[in-house]
């Protein structure tokens, strides 16, 4: 049933990435030009549980296409994953009357956006962004993009000095429970090895291959190691155990989440933003939008989140392929 919808809240979720201040932007300024009054809510869910939400307009989200992080701010909520949570947080949407929710975040915030749903049949719409790019039935989300490149760049002048001082280096990339932007990374940088949750690795034989390009006169490795399948201390020291050679570790950790965002997620969180509110003022509740195959599209918000993307394979297997 189409609801009558005047007031729409907007919040991000989760961790932080960059591109959110552009669907922040996009939202607002959809929501305005579509004749809907757009609420910004600060901290995530913990701002629906005695936050500050303030009514956006054009110029509340001016200059803010080109920041990383989230004017909004953002938190992880403990007490909205509860029942009692969303209900206190539901009673504050009904007391500013709000009658509806766009969440920006990754899967724990789309989830809890579904719950919203479930629990107190507001319409909801999810933004899916995160640099992890793990939601199910979305090639990419806000974020992933800005990350992949900030993680290259950063890998990039590692090898300089690899090379310049024939090291091995193992970098470690942010990725708890899939290895897209160790994957995605490796490939653009042009890495030897990868190692991804997905896949059970050995690292007997990647020092073996190590070994045997030493004797073939190769002077210096670049290793990306997800943090969900290992950590890159790990690693080096099974490394410098078994060859003794030249193994240095760096973690690029937070950075990945920041700096401003590529031209690739500013377009996309252009186009998510006016997606959501399209859905909106369609009737369309408890979706995410979505990309696929260069194609916006609305997808059941209960199915994003109930599995993880699948690994690139064909990727996996180029990697080792260029690695000679
Ligand atoms: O979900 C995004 C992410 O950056 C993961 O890659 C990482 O494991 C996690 O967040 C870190 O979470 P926190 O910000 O709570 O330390």
């Amino acid at each position: 049933m189409k609801k009558n919808i005047k007031r729409i809240g907007v919040l991000t979720s989760g961790g932080d990435c960059s591109g959110m201040n552009a669907v922040i932007r996009s939202v607002v300024r959809s929501g305005i030009y579509s004749g809907f009054e757009v609420y910004g809510i600060y901290h995530g869910y913990q701002g629906l549980l005695g936050g500050k939400i303030k009514k956006m307009s054009c110029r509340s989200v001016g200059n803010i296409i080109n920041r990383g992080g989230t004017i909004l701010k953002t938190a992880r909520s403990q007490q909205f994953e509860t029942p009692e949570g969303r209900t206190h947080a539901m009673d504050t949407l009904r007391e500013k009357m709000i009658d509806a929710l766009i969440v920006i975040g990754g899967d724990g915030s789309l989830i809890g956006a579904h719950l919203l749903y479930k629990e107190h049949h507001i319409p909801v719409i999810g933004i899916p962004a995160t640099i992890d790019n793990d939601l199910h039935g979305t090639d990419f989300s806000i974020g992933t993009d800005t990350a992949v490149n900030v993680a290259l760049e950063a890998i990039d002048k590692i090898r300089d000095t690899a090379i310049s001082m024939e090291r091995i280096f193992v970098i470690e990339v942010m990725g708890r429970d899939i290895g897209y932007i160790a994957l995605q990374v490796a490939l653009a940088a042009g890495a030897e090895e990868v190692l991804v949750p997905e896949i059970d690795y050995d690292v007997e034989s990647m020092v073996l291959d190590i070994k045997k390009g030493r004797k073939k006169g190769k002077i210096s490795w670049v290793i990306v190691v997800a943090e969900g399948a290992t950590s890159a201390a790990e690693i080096a020291k099974q490394i410098i155990d078994m060859t003794g050679f030249d193994t240095r570790i760096t973690v690029l950790g937070y950075l990945q989440r920041g700096g401003s965002p590529t031209a690739m997620d500013r377009i996309l969180a252009a186009s998510f933003g006016k997606a959501a509110i399209d859905a909106l003022a369609n009737g369309d509740i408890d979706k995410m939008v979505a990309i696929s195959a260069d194609k916006i599209k609305l997808i059941d918000l209960d199915y994003a989140c109930s599995q993880k993307n699948e690994l690139n394979m064909s990727h996996y297997k180029l990697i080792k392929i260029l690695a000679t």
